[in-house]
């Protein structure tokens, strides 16, 4: 999955990204997120990767990650979360699904000729219940 994030993505957005980290471990990084405010869409925020050391899984910690930038985005204004991903990557789905979004797909072609995609989207609930 390293190609899911070419630098690009840290060099300029790692002011709506986060990163956890895991002051027990030598390397340090228990999970990240790569996330932004949609230039196009000016009531969306995009969440572009999230990932969880393996041996930290199922511990909660990417729920703690989206719940953070949720609280981001709705500070800039945003009101719908939005995020795609593979077909075959069932724990992202069934992870999505725990965090609230619909899910639709897959959408064919959707990233390019055979290149299908879930599309998962999340109202931020402004002005109510999270
Ligand atoms: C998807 C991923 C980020 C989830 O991280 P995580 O820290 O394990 O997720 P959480 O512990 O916060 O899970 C929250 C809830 O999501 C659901 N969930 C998470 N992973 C799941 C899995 N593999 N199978 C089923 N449900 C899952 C559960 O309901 C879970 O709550 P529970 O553990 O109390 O049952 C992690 O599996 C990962 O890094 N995968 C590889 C990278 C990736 O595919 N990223 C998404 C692509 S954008």
């Amino acid at each position: 999955m390293t190609a899911m994030v070419p630098r690009l993505f840290l060099d300029h957005f790692h002011p709506t990204s986060l990163i956890a980290e895991d002051a027990e471990d030598a390397d340090g990084l228990g999970g990240f997120l790569i996330g932004f405010m949609s230039p196009a869409y000016p009531d969306e925020a995009y969440i572009h990767f999230v990932g969880v050391r393996p041996d930290l899984r199922r511990g909660g910690l990417a729920r703690e990650l989206y719940e953070r930038f949720f609280e981001l985005a709705r500070a800039h204004g945003r009101v719908r979360v939005r995020a795609i991903t593979g077909p075959a990557n069932t724990a992202s789905i069934r992870y999505h699904t725990a965090m609230g979004f619909t899910v639709r797909g897959p959408v064919p072609d959707r990233d390019g000729p055979g290149q299908d995609r879930m599309e998962f989207e999340r109202s931020l609930d402004v002005g109510g219940a999270a």
